[in-house]
């Protein structure tokens, strides 16, 4: 067994183990892929201030987001097909970081069913939507979501038209996945995979069956998209949800200051800084370099979210420096997912942690929740 002490060895590891259309859903970006290497190279750039001859022998990693409880600064964001990375995967996820004492956000696009994820864990989730055409299916998840004790749901703003991912036309990628000559080595390659995801109790969209009998040829997502999502939303249609919602709203997709600024106008609890993982606007800025900016338009009322890059825990700590009270994984979390399933979430989550704590240390600092731009070199 190869040790995987970091998100990349999970990475490396997820390779191997799913089917390159499955892997290549997750770990690309969309076009050219300009704003999802920004994500990462961003981060990288951002340097901390090493500091010493400080006690660093108490340290605090948790904290609190939107009133809830978190054993550190990073929990699970919502991901499409996630129960194609493994069996059960949003089940496996859901529990992992209900383990770890980190929220989970489910997909509408996940694969296990919001009544799926409601049966393996005992503590609330969140639930991800986007607002259809039709709102009454909206209505119904909303009720199920409720139903299943959510939280709190995510409204993703980010994507009224999808941005293509050219590599999933290119493998084929199709929802459920099908054996085809193309595709007949990888699987076979992969047969513990195989065995498991296609032979699982399901294979499509958990939330959407009842919704997808009767389209016929739609098998992917990107159709899907095209068909349900409704491009006309605009500020006005968070005051209907509002209606239909009274627990918490988070809004996932702010990268612009104007937009945070509105967003807080129209009542949201919460935001996530995100340009979808450069996974829509290629040209768009990279989260991290966009953070700064939301967070002084926010002025702290209301929380703040980082997604968008994140693969280490000194990846986190510079979000938090920047102003984010937490941060959210979406490939990373795959990765360890398709790896190693429910104990490869709780090795992400664990490397994370260990390699936030030593960060914190080696800048000086004790306290997630307290940490400032002072540990970052300023230029
Ligand atoms: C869905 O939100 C995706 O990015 O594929």
């Amino acid at each position: 067994m190869p040790v995987l002490n970091s998100i990349e060895d999970l990475r490396q590891e997820a390779r191997r183990r799913v089917p390159r259309a499955i892997f290549d859903y997750a770990d690309r970006g969309s076009y050219d892929e300009v704003t999802f290497n920004r994500n990462l190279a961003d981060l990288a750039a951002l340097e901390f201030r090493q500091r010493v001859m400080v006690d660093v022998s108490k340290q605090q990693l948790s904290t609190t987001v939107l009133g809830e409880e978190w054993s550190i600064p990073c929990g699970i964001g919502p991901t499409g097909l996630t129960g194609l990375f493994h069996a059960n995967g949003e089940m496996l996820g859901a529990r992992a970081a209900q383990e770890f004492g980190v929220p989970f956000c489910l997909s509408t696009m996940s694969i296990c069913s919001i009544e799926d994820v409601r049966s393996a864990v005992q503590k609330p989730f969140w639930f991800q939507v986007y607002l259809m055409r039709d709102r009454g299916f909206n209505v119904e998840l909303l009720e199920r979501a409720k139903a299943a004790n959510c939280s709190a749901i995510m409204l993703t703003v980010d994507m009224p038209v999808q941005g293509l991912r050219r590599r999933d036309p290119k493998n084929g990628l199709s929802i459920p996945p099908k054996l085809t000559l193309h595709n007949l080595f990888e699987v076979a390659m992969r047969p513990t995979w195989a065995l498991k995801v296609l032979t699982g109790r399901r294979r499509s969209f958990g939330n959407l069956e009842a919704r997808m009998k009767g389209t016929g040829g739609l098998k992917t997502l990107s159709e899907w998209i095209a068909q349900q999502f409704d491009a006309t939303v605009t500020w006005k249609d968070l005051a209907w949800l509002r209606e239909q919602w009274p627990r918490k709203i988070i809004i996932k997709g702010i990268l612009d200051p104007d937009d945070a600024r509105l967003a807080v106008e129209h009542g949201v609890d919460a935001m996530v800084v995100l340009n979808h993982g450069g996974r829509q606007l290629d040209g768009a800025r990279s989260t991290i370099s966009a953070l700064p900016g939301v967070v002084d338009a926010v002025e702290g009322r209301a929380d703040i979210l980082f997604d968008g890059g994140v693969r280490s825990g000194q990846d986190v700590l510079k979000a938090l420096a920047l102003g984010a009270k937490g941060c959210l994984i979406g490939k990373a979390f795959l990765y360890a997912l398709a790896a190693r399933g429910e104990a490869g979430v709780s090795l992400a989550l664990d490397i994370i942690r260990k390699e936030l704590a030593v960060s914190l240390a080696l800048t000086g600092a004790n306290d997630v929740r307290s940490v400032t731009r002072d540990i970052l070199v300023t230029r």
